[in-house]
């Protein structure tokens, strides 16, 4: 459950569902030198941060032990924001987790995923806000034992 946990984070940090969030400024603000007029929608690129060098490492390699007990807790939260983050987050967060984890399990309890001929490699991206593969993702899904576990 700790790996699983590590590798949902991880695919959410390179295929982040939400592509970026918005704020607007209710007063005059400077952050970092940046002065930031009251009544300014300011844009927070998800995508971006998640992809940045700066804040992860080779981060175009799919790597689950950034987000391991040892490492997670040196990522600063705002550059990781598949939910947003402060008091308007993602109210529907938890159970977004949990539903992943339990569809990922009972998958794999009963089945095993391969790449195959009509896989797409590397995987295209829509361009919509809510992100998504261009097209639907081709595997080849093989039962466990031939049977399918029930319960
Ligand atoms: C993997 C699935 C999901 C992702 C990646 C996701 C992502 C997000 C993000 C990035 C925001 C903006 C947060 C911010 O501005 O800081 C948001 C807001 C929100 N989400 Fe989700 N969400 C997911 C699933 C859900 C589900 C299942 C529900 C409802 C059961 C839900 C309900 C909401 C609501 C109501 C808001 C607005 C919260 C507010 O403005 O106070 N989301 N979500």
């Amino acid at each position: 459950m700790e790996y699983l946990d590590m590798v949902v984070n991880e695919s959410m940090r390179i295929y982040t569902i939400a592509t970026r969030v918005n704020r607007l400024s209710k007063k005059d603000a400077e952050i970092n030198g940046v002065f930031i007029p009251k009544g300014t929608e300011v844009v927070i690129p998800i995508f971006v941060l998640h992809q940045d060098p700066k804040y992860w490492p080779e981060s175009e390699e799919f790597c689950p032990e950034r987000f391991s007990k040892e490492n997670k807790d040196r990522i600063n939260p705002y550059t990781y924001l598949p939910f947003g983050y402060g008091p308007r987050n993602c109210i529907g967060m938890r159970f977004s987790l949990i539903n992943m984890k339990l569809a990922i399990v009972k998958i794999l309890q009963n089945f095993s995923l391969h790449p195959c001929e009509e896989t797409e490699v590397p995987l295209k991206l829509g361009k919509k806000m809510i992100h998504a593969p261009e097209k639907p993702i081709v595997l080849k899904i093989i039962s466990r034992n031939g049977a399918i576990n029930k319960g």
